[in-house]
């Protein structure tokens, strides 16, 4: 396939409100940082999803929106062309963000107290929302086993006894990790023997390298479903994030009404025109882009993986099987978990996410976003080699 998007050309991102480019000073003390935290791309979007939101902004008009059908069957033609999920067909609602999408789905199927199950070190709203609604956090921690992390499942069984809802991330943010079939089916047979409802966050799943595939938790069986709600959306895909679009499946038309009385409750149905749009229009024209980027993605995550393990071996990464996240270990390199941030700031003049965010687990590592032009990563790695030789001199 010949390529078509020049990835390296640089984009400027000053003046696109953007929050990972927005008061560098402010948040950083200096403005020459260059940020890679949060999860958005530095690329641009595809060609064909600007040229039709040029369009509909020409209309003029941008009243209620009215959803017809072509943006639910963009939605199920995805999911069965990328994942071979057939979705039943009515089982699909658009939502604004997942985060946003978990706040609901937390307060719906649960009270207050609780026990929600999460594998950290994991995303950090997935804490932020529970403790937020007065639930509790319940810590199923991953185990990191010769740079691979795996689920402690005689750990998982336990807390499943006494949980309500376990909120699943796959692929795994931040550590990069696509759980296999064995692992999904052993996670779902221990929440469907429990009683636990699985809310599946899927955000990360069109990022995929080497031979990995993804596997809707869903898609397993007809009982997994039945306890599964699952959210996905383009944005992180498509790098449309502050679109607000995302959405919601549930083939089980019990656990949707609950859903949908809850949103119906404080009047949360409405979604955006332009989010929705982008969304049709990606899922429908855009599958070459996103293959293209991947393609881009696994080189800079490769580049990356080969730049640390010559230049700067006291670091250790996990090689991400998916997402375009590095998430790092800074254990070696002696400085205390809680300094780590402030010489990255400081010394390497780089903006990394705080390992620590993600839970105890994340103590002494940083997830870096590569999601960015060779170039600039390059800089930023050479940044980092050059702090790290000059501490430990
Ligand atoms: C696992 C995961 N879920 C959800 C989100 C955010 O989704 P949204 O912007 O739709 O709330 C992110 C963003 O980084 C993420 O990594």
């Amino acid at each position: 396939m010949a390529k078509k998007i020049n990835f390296d050309k640089k984009v400027n991102r000053i003046g696109s409100d953007s929050i990972k480019f927005a008061n560098l000073d402010k948040r950083y003390g200096s403005h020459d940082i260059i940020p890679m935290w949060v999860a958005d791309m530095d690329f641009l979007s595809a060609k064909e999803i600007r040229k039709a939101l040029k369009k509909r902004v020409k209309k003029g008009v941008f009243g209620y929106p009215y959803n017809d059908k072509s943006i639910y069957n963009s939605i199920y033609s995805w999911q069965e062309r990328r994942y071979g999920w057939k979705i039943k067909k009515g089982s699909i609602s658009l939502a604004s963000g997942v985060v946003n999408s978990i706040a609901f789905l937390i307060q719906a199927f649960s009270k207050v107290g609780d026990n929600i199950i999460i594998q950290s070190p994991v995303y950090q709203p997935f804490a932020r929302t529970i403790k937020e609604n007065e639930r509790k956090v319940s810590r199923n921690s991953l185990v990191l086993k010769n740079g691979k992390y795996e689920i402690d499942f005689k750990d998982f069984q336990k807390r499943a006894k006494d949980a309500k809802i376990f909120i699943l991330c796959n692929p795994h943010n931040p550590t990069g990790k696509v759980f296999s079939k064995k692992e999904l089916l052993k996670l779902a047979e221990i929440c469907l023997k429990n009683n636990v409802l699985i809310i599946s966050d899927e955000i990360h799943s069109d990022f995929l390298y080497d031979d990995k595939k993804h596997i809707p938790i869903a898609l397993l069986s007809k009982h997994i479903s039945k306890k599964t709600i699952t959210l996905n959306a383009p944005s992180k895909s498509f790098n449309i994030a502050g679109l607000m679009t995302s959405y919601v499946i549930c083939e089980d038309k019990k656990l949707e009404a609950i859903y949908k009385n809850y949103l119906k409750k404080f009047e949360l149905m409405d979604n955006n025109i332009f989010g929705t749009l982008a969304l049709k229009i990606a899922y429908k024209s855009c599958e070459e882009w996103m293959d293209e980027t991947v393609e881009y993605l696994q080189k800079n995550r490769d580049f990356a993986i080969n730049f640390i393990k010559n230049e700067i071996p006291l670091l250790k990464v996990i090689k991400p099987e998916a997402t375009y996240l590095l998430w790092i270990d800074f254990r070696k390199i002696g400085l205390k978990p809680s300094e780590l941030e402030k010489f990255l700031i400081t010394k390497a003049k780089i903006g990394l996410n705080n390992g620590l965010i993600y839970g105890k687990e994340g103590s002494g590592f940083a997830r870096l976003n590569f999601g960015t032009q060779r170039n600039i990563l390059k800089i930023a790695l050479e940044n980092l080699k050059q702090s790290i030789n000059d501490f430990i001199v």
